[in-house]
């Protein structure tokens, strides 16, 4: 018999054997957990987003408990997972359900994709692989495999609409799920970004990256790809146990309490005089980088220590103690220096 490439076939049968085994969203699945789940995979890795997903889970474990909680205690959970505007669409979302849902949780395309942070892959997400319901998902990294597959050059809306067109068109019309998950799958373990291995891949006889040897190329681009670094400087002020934060209204980092953050130093410095008495010591602690997307930071953190707090003119703000952390959402870095900094610098006054 002659043997034709049939795309998602051949997608499924390798899903069978090499699926990513034991997610935690997937232990007894409702579409609670996959919509967790779902938000947090959003531009985030699967090995990232796993402890978050407990420690969340541990604490809401269902819609009920996450509709009494505040913004502060969502962002608290969220500390350090990056992308805080997902947590602020996670707390709206349950206002939602709870005002017009009656505190179920929506199963229909039309009303999901109109919820705050849930766009038409995600909703597909939340419905393939909570009831097998047939939606594509069309995440980042489905998209690498079909730009890479059928060799897309096209750019933005004209890609986005060809991509879709495509989805639509392979996925079976029994196991969707499986078929979505495996398309990830073999994104996050096969079509990498940078070194894919392409030995591996069931699609890779029709794949025309694999037949025009395109690898070469993409360990070339990625080479060359060199984020931008902006400097800035955090203050670390200091009081006994306590150090000051400050809730931002920036967009980086938006609703999170952090230090005084300034991108100029001499800024930095006259924020210092502006706000405290008399200084019992000040110190500059090491830099280092703290990694976004498109750009990095290279903080400079400046312990500066006091007797007398000064009263400081901002709406608002709260003295940390980092004995006993109050339920607020911080950023990584301030985690960071949280742990690795501060606890030694008590040890030595
Ligand atoms: N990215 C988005 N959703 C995902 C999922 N369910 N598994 C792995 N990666 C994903």
């Amino acid at each position: 018999m002659h043997k034709t490439f049939n795309f998602s076939n051949n997608i499924l049968n390798w899903f069978h054997i090499y699926h990513r085994k034991k997610l935690p969203w997937t232990k007894n699945k409702n579409i609670y957990k996959i919509w967790i789940s779902e938000i947090m995979l959003q531009q985030t890795q699967v090995k990232v987003v796993i402890p978050y997903f407990k420690k969340f889970i541990q604490k809401f474990p269902n819609l009920k408990n996450l509709s009494k909680a505040s913004l502060n205690e969502i962002l608290y959970i969220w500390s350090g997972l990056g992308f805080y505007k997902r947590a602020k669409n996670i707390y709206k979302t349950v206002q939602i359900i709870k005002n017009k849902y009656n505190n179920k949780f929506p199963k229909e395309f039309n009303n999901l994709i109109n919820l705050p942070g849930i766009g038409k892959s995600t909703a597909g997400a939340i419905l393939s692989l909570t009831h097998n319901y047939c939606f594509p998902i069309l995440d980042g990294n489905v998209k690498r495999i079909l730009k890479r597959f059928y060799n897309y050059t096209l750019k933005n809306y004209k890609l986005e609409k060809k991509l879709w067109k495509k989805i639509n068109c392979l996925i079976p019309i029994h196991n969707c799920a499986k078929f979505n998950q495996a398309l990830m799958d073999l994104g996050s373990l096969i079509c990498k970004i940078k070194n894919p291995i392409c030995i591996e891949c069931p699609l890779k006889t029709k794949c025309l990256f694999n037949k025009q040897n395109n690898i070469l190329k993409i360990n070339d681009l990625n080479h060359k790809k060199i984020k931008k670094i902006k400097k800035c400087w955090f203050i670390l002020l200091k009081y006994k146990n306590f150090f000051y934060l400050e809730q931002q209204k920036q967009k980086i980092w938006k609703n999170l309490y952090y230090f005084p953050f300034f991108f100029k130093k001499k800024k930095a410095y006259k924020w210092i005089q502006k706000n405290t008495l008399k200084i019992k010591k000040i110190k500059k602690k090491k830099n280092f980088l703290h990694h976004f997307n498109y750009y990095s930071l290279l903080i400079h953190p400046i312990l500066v220590l006091i007797n007398i707090k000064k009263q400081i003119k901002k709406k608002k703000n709260i003295w940390f103690n980092i004995s006993k952390p109050p339920i607020i959402g911080i950023p990584a870095p301030v985690k960071k220096i949280f742990l690795k900094f501060i606890k030694k610098d008590t040890k030595e006054d």
